[in-house]
């Protein structure tokens, strides 16, 4: 079985001492939580202060973004290596704000994805459809190009440090959640994908999360579809009452 796995994700949020604040009370809320897998996904500038509050607790560390290079004349970006000296573990990639705001290729998005793994970073690759994507019948199509694009050069040895996140980026900040149906669907096929592009071991073993106004009230619904092995949570994950409750249904809908 896949261990589920939820992480938040505080995109560009909090002050430090919020961060400290916050980190605190999800260190206590999360304490005697053992069948999940837990991460907070902080600004590169609270990595440092977050990741001592964390460290030799459940919790694992990661980031938001990172560069594809190793290092060198890229003004205001941050490489794999300096993440790993601040003991991050994990690197969220190809967020749809990413993706969209900053315009992010799958091309870079794929380039990412290699150098986090060269580094030792284990990658969260978010992919998702747009709200006019769903409504002409293309999602299948979409998910089909960022997955294959996206993982052009990643082997099947290296699948095993992946996690996909299935955010449909009408869901995300909009209050509006994909039914349990609609995610399990995307989750299905995007199974069905990996087994074609590695094989079904690979696709049984990958945990894709679902992202996109995860809260404590629909996160049992959703945690019900087996298809969803995790939540990569965003607004609900700044409050550490919120984001343990959403653990707590999660874990109750499997019997955890
Ligand atoms: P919300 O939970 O705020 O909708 O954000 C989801 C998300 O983008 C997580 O990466």
């Amino acid at each position: 079985m896949r261990k589920p796995f939820i992480a938040g994700n505080w995109k560009m949020n909090t002050t430090l001492s919020e961060a400290r604040e916050l980190t605190q009370d999800l260190v206590e809320h999360m304490a005697s939580v053992e069948l999940c897998d837990l991460a907070v996904c902080v600004p590169f500038v609270y990595l440092f202060a977050v990741g001592e509050i964390v460290k030799g607790t459940k919790i694992v560390l990661g980031a938001q973004n990172l560069h594809w290079e190793e290092k060198g004349a890229f003004t205001g970006e941050v490489s794999a290596a300096m993440l790993k000296d601040f003991g991050t573990d994990l690197v969220i990639i190809g967020h749809s704000e990413r993706r969209h705001i900053m315009g992010e290729s799958d091309e870079m998005i794929g380039k990412k994805l290699r150098r986090a793994l060269d580094a030792g970073l284990r990658p969260i690759l978010c992919l998702g459809e747009l709200l006019e994507e769903r409504e002409a019948g293309t999602t299948e199509e979409v998910l089909r190009r960022q997955l294959e694009e996206d993982f052009k050069n990643i082997k099947g040895e290296d699948m095993a440090s992946v996690t996909i996140a299935y955010e449909p980026v009408w869901a995300i900040g909009t209050g509006r959640t994909a039914t349990p149906g609609q995610a399990a669907e995307a989750h299905e096929f995007i199974r069905h994908l990996l087994a074609g592009m590695y094989n079904s071991a690979i696709a049984q073993d990958t945990r894709i999360q679902y992202g996109g106004s995860v809260k404590p009230e629909n996160a049992y619904d959703l945690f019900k579809e087996e298809e969803i092995d995790g939540f990569l949570v965003g607004g609900a994950s700044l409050s550490a009452e919120d984001f343990s409750k959403i653990v707590e249904e999660a874990l109750r809908a499997r019997d955890l």
